[in-house]
């Protein structure tokens, strides 16, 4: 029998409970223990649920009890988790995590305390949910120079483009749908305004190359600008809005985004609706592969966490090497990435005007009153921003990618 704690008892640490229970026998099997949830951490109590059996609010109960083994910390949040999941490994027990912020900020100092106790650290459920792309990027894609990583990564505001797009509903109400699936954060700005896809394009880009991306210096814009309106272009183009995470090497310059997107139809990407993610990675010598799956919801990203306690079992006293260091990989200013541009103006602009400064584009027209719409050619950022400082009737615009 192997003991584990699980840290926190909210909308993925009950699904870390119920995956064990519900597919005791697999898991047993699979990590050839019997694994005994010997511990749950919470502030909260749970009157009538099981799990009031093994309840503590004192961490220093699992910290302390040597026959705890692995440790699930699903609490979220970088405080206390760090300093949970720090002492645990310290304490020569593994961690497995769905805590992105805790793996965008900590993961390499994290991921050494593990090996110099040849105990793991493993963080399959902070990104993608239910998606396996943690263990394939650090044992699988190892063959190959990464050219690219794009992926849909939240959940949440895929959920609302897709609602808002098929559905035309507005953008609060669907956000409150998104909240009552569970699939938000507890402050949904981290979905809607970028942060949560840009910690973890962050951890895929560090994993695939091996150094430290600090999240912060990507640029990040979330999908609150996105309007009903937009998508009314968007289906008379047979196109779509997506909030991408994207890092791309180029001569070997690294650039990496998070921001909305418009792709078309015969985009990898396009067809990837409601609350599902997908990665699509490409190598230099495996051209493109694609990861999809649930992104979000308590028993998919559950199951990502089980997982990895599984995993765990299987390397008790035996660290799985991951190549991430603290050495910090420097991203290319993201002022010379270069994308064409949709751009929405004031019907009173001229389009000969539009042209003077853009080129040959051409009028596009949704039927939406007192507007038209173009699309540049591929610029950089900064042509871009400086163009449209002299663009009269300027309303929105959003990049876009073939
Ligand atoms: N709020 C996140 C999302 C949860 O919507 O994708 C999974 O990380």
């Amino acid at each position: 029998m192997i003991n584990i704690a699980v840290l926190g008892y909210g909308t993925v640490g009950s699904g870390v409970v119920d995956v064990i229970n519900t597919n005791k026998d697999i898991v047993n099997k699979k990590s050839g223990q019997e694994i005994n949830i010997k511990y749950v951490l919470d502030l909260r109590e749970f009157p009538g649920d099981p799990v009031m059996d093994i309840l503590t609010h004192d961490y220093n109960d699992i910290l302390n009890d040597p026959e705890v083994e692995v440790v699930a910390e699903v609490m979220g949040g970088v405080n206390p988790a760090y300093t949970f999941v720090k002492s645990a490994l310290e304490a020569g027990k593994s961690v497995c995590t769905s805590n992105k912020e805790l793996v965008a900020k900590h993961g390499p100092e994290l991921i050494k305390i593990a090996k110099e106790h040849n105990r793991n650290f493993f963080f399959e459920a902070s990104v993608g949910g239910g998606i396996p792309i943690i263990r394939p990027l650090n044992t699988s894609i190892t063959a190959d120079d990464v050219m690219e990583i794009t992926g849909i990564l939240n959940g949440t505001t895929n959920y609302i483009l897709t609602k808002m797009s098929k559905e035309g509903l507005d953008f609060d109400t669907v956000l409150k749908e998104a909240q009552d699936l569970g699939y938000a954060e507890r402050n949904p700005s981290a979905d809607v305004d970028g942060f949560d896809a840009c910690r973890k394009i962050a951890i895929l880009t560090s994993l695939a190359y091996g150094k430290h991306v600090d999240f912060e210096d990507i640029y990040t814009e979330g999908i609150t600008k996105i309007t009903d309106t937009d998508f009314k272009y968007a289906n008379i183009l047979g196109t779509s809005v997506k909030l991408f995470g994207s890092a791309v090497k180029q001569d070997d310059k690294y650039y990496a985004y998070v921001a909305p997107v418009m792709i078309g139809n015969n985009h990898p990407l396009y067809a990837v609706n409601d609350v599902f993610n997908a990665i699509m990675v490409k190598g230099n010598v495996l051209g493109p592969v694609m990861f999809y799956g649930s992104g979000a919801g308590k028993l998919p990203t559950a199951s990502a966490v089980v997982s990895d306690i599984v995993d765990a079992i299987k390397h008790l006293n035996d660290n799985v090497e991951v190549e991430w260091t603290e050495e910090k990989l420097s991203l290319t200013d993201f002022n010379e990435s270069v994308k064409k541009f949709f751009v929405r103006v004031k019907a009173t602009t001229e389009l000969a005007d539009v042209q003077n400064i853009f080129g040959q584009v051409e009028k596009i027209e949704a039927g939406v009153d007192g507007e038209y719409a173009f699309i540049t050619d591929a610029m950089s950022e900064a042509d871009f921003n400086s163009k449209v400082e002299n663009l009269e009737g300027f309303i929105t615009r959003i990049r876009v990618q073939d």
